[in-house]
């Protein structure tokens, strides 16, 4: 449970973290970094190596200068010998055209190894997503996977693209450049190390207020998008109860929180510069003082000072890029750490080790001694036991929050038990192929939901290789052929295209005919016609009769009407089940089915 509550299942993405979160966070990004880099360490290196030459090149111009000035120069002027001048010149622009070859070498080198990571996660995040557990997608808001999936990305992109060269490059830069430095004249290179520590504490102040800054700018731009999010898919409810000014203030606080930390941010950056600045000058400044009292006194040449002059200033020119990109960089750590995060989770439903194959599946489904529930603090299945024979039609009725879905969704292993275990045909669940599974128990719900594609695409899901032929007969078992023929392209209706939008309960007999094409051992409906007009629902009733005859189904309805082709009822209270047996008996009986019979039989009159 310890991983769940890091990664973020259970809440909201937080910033509140211990000191061993935040490690086990961290060792978890650098886990994911290692990954991804390791089947491209051989162009990494490649990139690294010319990255290095192109920057020693860079740092070579302003020693050729001083060169140049000193020794190239008085040779020409005094000996009439120029060749030391041609030398030089050469020589700068021979490194010059080759160090700006490498450059533009090294940035296709660096996009090919940017691209070759992003499309590695972006797959890894979708699939992973994908495997995971219901459970997941149950806590886990579609907003925060949608994320993931975009901005997160993005940031991890923006950094590796731009953002390290950046830093990396700066660097490198500034390593050789105050080594060159030294080597050229090293009593200004000491002004410059000297100079160091101002610099370093400047930085190291930016840094750690600008991650503070940003982690406030995080949390309210994630507000911000949450209401938008939230209120643009609840737009329906929004209008219905007239939320539209309560709205208007909440969000506008929110986005003036957004203007304010936006401000805190760009103040530092206001704060930052400058003080880069004055360093940067101070440090020239003093070379110059130095350099030129030694030029007089005859211990250094003009060339030289010029040269650690031009070094001076080259060495602070990449720094405002460094500072730029510790935002990009500390908005990318913490996309890793999310991404990550999503990326370890590991399915609460796993699929067995060794898997049983059940070829044949009769349909017979036990709960033995199961307790369930979603969380260790609340049980929803206390103490559950359940026999249902092959080819049984059971109805299950009960109050609504019984826990009769929760039990469709044990059934299906959507979840598993936290004790106890549910079987097929006296293998337990969890030990089935995943494909058997699957192909022997499928539930219809309410939501039925509709992919992009066709009519008869989407009815194909339930088998993926079914003819038009076979489509059609399942549409026509379930009594939605009339509906779709009269679709503007019949089965070949796009259901995203208008005139292809089907209404609710059309959606549902669509479902319909996806759960019988896939023609499961144990089929389950949880309140899947609900939406149904009473003819419809007596059409399906109908059709359901011949269909579920040989197989077990369990049906879950408020509605009554189902009960009348059931061999068996199940009346389900606070997670117990508390009448069971044939519906002519319960109805006949005076116990809670009774009583609910009764009351239905005269809302229909
Ligand atoms: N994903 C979930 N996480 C946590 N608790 C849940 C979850 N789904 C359901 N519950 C809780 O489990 C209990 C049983 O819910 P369940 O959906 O099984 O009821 P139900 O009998 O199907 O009700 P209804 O007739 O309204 O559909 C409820 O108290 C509900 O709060
Ligand atoms: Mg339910």
């Amino acid at each position: 449970m310890s991983t769940t509550t890091v990664t973020g299942t259970s809440g909201e993405d937080r910033s509140d973290y211990t000191r061993d979160e935040s490690k086990a966070i961290r060792a978890r990004s650098l886990r994911l970094l290692g990954s991804l880099v390791t089947p491209v360490r051989a162009q990494l290196w490649l990139a690294g190596i010319v990255l290095v030459v192109s920057t020693a090149f860079r740092v070579l111009g302003p020693a050729l200068i001083a060169y140049g000035i000193d020794k190239a120069l008085p040779a020409a002027v005094e000996e009439m010998n120029w060749l030391p001048t041609i030398g030089v010149v050469v020589v700068y622009l021979v490194t010059g055209f080759a160090g700006a070859a490498l450059i533009g070498w090294y940035v296709v080198v660096a996009a090919r190894l940017t691209q070759a990571i992003m499309l590695d996660l972006r797959k890894r995040i979708f699939l992973h997503t994908q495997r995971l557990s219901l459970e997941f997608h149950e806590s886990y808001t579609s907003g925060r996977i949608i994320s993931r999936q975009t901005s997160d990305l993005d940031s991890i992109r923006e950094l590796l693209d731009g953002g390290l060269n950046e830093l990396v490059s700066g660097i490198l830069y500034g390593g050789f450049t105050l080594i060159a430095l030294l080597l050229i004249d090293w009593q200004s290179g000491v002004i410059l190390a000297v100079m160091g520590i101002p610099l370093f504490l400047l930085m190291r102040w930016f840094y750690t207020r600008s991650q503070v800054v940003y982690r406030e700018s995080r949390v309210v731009s994630a507000k911000v998008i949450v209401k938008f999010v939230e209120t643009m898919t609840g737009i329906r409810a929004v209008k219905a109860f007239r939320k539209e000014a309560r709205n208007e203030d909440e969000f506008g606080k929110l986005a003036s929180d957004y203007r304010d930390v936006n401000m805190r941010s760009i103040q530092l950056f206001g704060t930052f510069e400058p003080g880069l600045m004055v360093v940067a000058s101070i440090t020239v400044a003093l070379v110059l003082l130095w350099g030129g009292i030694r030029v007089i006194d005859g211990s250094i040449l003009i060339g030289t000072l010029i040269a650690a002059v031009l070094y001076v200033r080259n060495f602070f020119s990449p720094l405002q890029e460094v500072a730029f990109f510790l935002n990009s960089y500390q908005s990318a750590t913490a996309a890793l750490e999310k991404v990550s995060g999503v990326l370890e989770e590991e399915p609460t439903v796993p699929d067995p080790v060794k898997p049983v194959d059940l070829w044949n599946a009769r349909g017979h489904v036990t709960f033995d001694d199961v307790l369930f529930g979603y969380s260790a603090d609340r049980v929803i299945l206390p103490d559950f036991s359940l026999d249902i024979p092959a080819g049984q039609t059971v109805a299950l009725v009960g109050t609504t929050g019984a826990g009769k879905s929760t039990l469709a969704k044990l059934v299906s292993r959507f979840y598993d038990p936290t004790t106890g275990r549910v079987t097929l045909d006296g293998v337990d669940l969890r030990s089935l192929h995943p494909k058997d599974l699957r192909r022997a128990i499928v539930m219809v719900t309410q939501e039925a939901y509709l992919f992009s594609g066709t009519v008869a695409d989407n009815i194909a899901l339930g088998k993926p290789d079914a003819t038009m032929e076979e489509i059609r007969a399942a549409a026509r078992a379930v009594g939605a052929d009339a509906f779709i023929e009269r679709l503007p392209d019949g089965y070949a209706t796009d259901v995203n295209k208008r005139g292809g939008r089907v209404s609710a309960g059309q959606r549902q007999l669509i479902s319909f005919a996806r759960a019988f094409l896939a023609d499961p051992a144990v089929l389950i409906l949880d309140e899947a016609t609900a939406s149904l007009d009473i003819p419809s629902e007596r059409q399906i009733q109908d059709a359901l009769q011949t269909l579920l005859a040989d197989r077990t189904a369990i049906i879950i309805a408020h509605r009554l009407s189902t009960v009348a082709i059931a061999d068996r009822v199940l009346v389900m209270e606070h997670g117990r089940i508390i009448e069971d047996d044939a519906p002519e008996v319960l109805i006949g009986g005076d116990g809670r089915f009774a009583k609910l019979h009764a009351a239905w039989r005269e809302s229909l009159v």
